[in-house]
């Protein structure tokens, strides 16, 4: 077997995958759920193996190999230097958004974010008893981005936690280091928390871009900053349940900790099994998604920007396209493509209604019959 064939078909129906059992017997091609269509390298799936056939699957702490691999991979990567003590280990990166919320601050404080976004951002505020502040991204005719004044005038004093998706599900933008800056000096001056969710981070498709942790910024950025961060989107792995904050500040990392006692679980075996061997030997494999991811966005790009009057930006990052359908002037333009045989996910789940997102991590071949039928169903329309 190929490692690298990411055109190779894998049929994912009756394997009870979210994306695809959504549409189970009809014919929808799904691109909504942000996971991709293909196999994770094969020395992830040998060292499951590996684990697997010693058959004792107990409780397990996370190895010290791996806190070791987490640590070399953030210096090699980002070079970003972390201790291992700042990492708390989290069975996902919602858990770990919603952790963060009941970290910051106090019942009936506020937590804000910009919209669109993906949509837990908006549904933890409240279910950890916090208002929900939003402000909507800016888009100035070639790139989205944070509206600082909005989001400025948006506080209250009761703002504790700015929740941040970088790079950005679902616009697609890899955030430069000035952007960053500009977030962390209003949060320094606002004395707020900032939870940032990187677990895009190694998606960055742009080769003009790279990824900048938040928290590396500077020193009031590491005191004040809730870094997530997961291999589950690098090596499509998410149903395996492994992740991790890192958390530089000594008392915040106290406060997340005692915000999960007793409710979040520990990551389970294979998921600690899957992130070592994703993080040590993965990045042949990985450099080898990202060009394809590339060329798969290049096509969505060309492609959409045909089918007027829908409009999309060149995502730096991630496997996703934010499609801009208000120029059809339809009430629901998900159930649409639906019908024409295209299952997106709905801009209104991200807080922001018209737009459309679709997932371009899937094999060529799928993604070009998808853009057909987009294509057609416009043309008959
Ligand atoms: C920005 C962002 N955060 C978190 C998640 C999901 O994290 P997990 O599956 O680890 O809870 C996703 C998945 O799409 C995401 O896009």
């Amino acid at each position: 077997m190929n490692d690298f064939d990411f055109d190779r078909p894998i049929d994912r129906r009756g394997t009870a995958s979210l994306k695809w059992d959504k549409y189970a017997n009809r014919d929808i091609i799904p691109m909504w759920v942000a996971d991709m269509d293909f196999a994770s390298p094969v020395a992830l799936l040998d060292a499951l193996k590996k684990r697997i056939e010693h058959g004792v699957l107990g409780y397990t702490r996370p190895p010290a190999t791996l806190v070791e691999t987490v640590v070399d991979m953030l210096q090699q990567q980002f070079a970003w230097t972390i201790q291992p003590e700042w990492i708390v280990w989290l069975p996902g990166l919602v858990t770990g958004i919603n952790v963060a919320c009941r970290t910051a601050g106090n019942d009936g404080d506020d937590v804000v974010t910009a919209v669109p976004v993906y949509p837990p951002f908006l549904s933890a505020p409240g279910m950890a008893r916090r208002e929900l502040i939003t402000v909507p991204l800016r888009w100035d005719n070639t790139r989205w981005h944070w509206d600082l004044e909005r989001l400025e005038a948006s506080l209250t004093p009761r703002t504790r936690l700015l929740l941040l998706c970088s790079p950005h599900n679902p616009v697609g933008r890899a955030f430069q280091r000035q952007e960053l800056m500009d977030l962390i000096d209003i949060c320094e001056r606002h004395d707020m928390i900032i939870c940032s969710d990187e677990i895009h981070c190694d998606l960055i498709l742009d080769p003009a871009r790279r990824h900048i942790p938040t928290a590396a910024i500077s020193p009031a950025a590491h005191e004040r900053c809730i870094t997530l961060m997961a291999p589950s989107k690098t090596f499509n792995i998410p149903g395996l349940g492994c992740s991790f904050a890192v958390i530089g500040n000594e008392g915040l990392r106290s406060r997340f900790r005692q915000a999960m006692a007793g409710i979040v679980p520990a990551v389970n075996v294979l998921g600690y099994t899957a992130a070592e061997a994703a993080y040590r030997f993965g990045w042949d494999w990985h450099r080898a998604l990202v060009d394809y991811l590339r060329r798969n966005r290049d096509l969505v790009f060309r492609a959409i920007s045909q089918m007027l009057p829908l409009q999309t930006f060149l995502p730096e990052a991630t496997y996703l396209a934010w499609i801009d359908t208000r120029g059809l002037g339809m009430q629901n333009p998900t159930a649409f493509f639906e019908s024409a045989g295209v299952g997106l996910s709905d801009g209104k789940d991200f807080g922001t209604e018209g737009y459309l997102r679709l997932n371009f991590g899937c094999r060529r071949e799928l993604l070009e019959d998808a853009l057909g039928r987009m294509q057609q169903a416009l043309e008959n329309r």
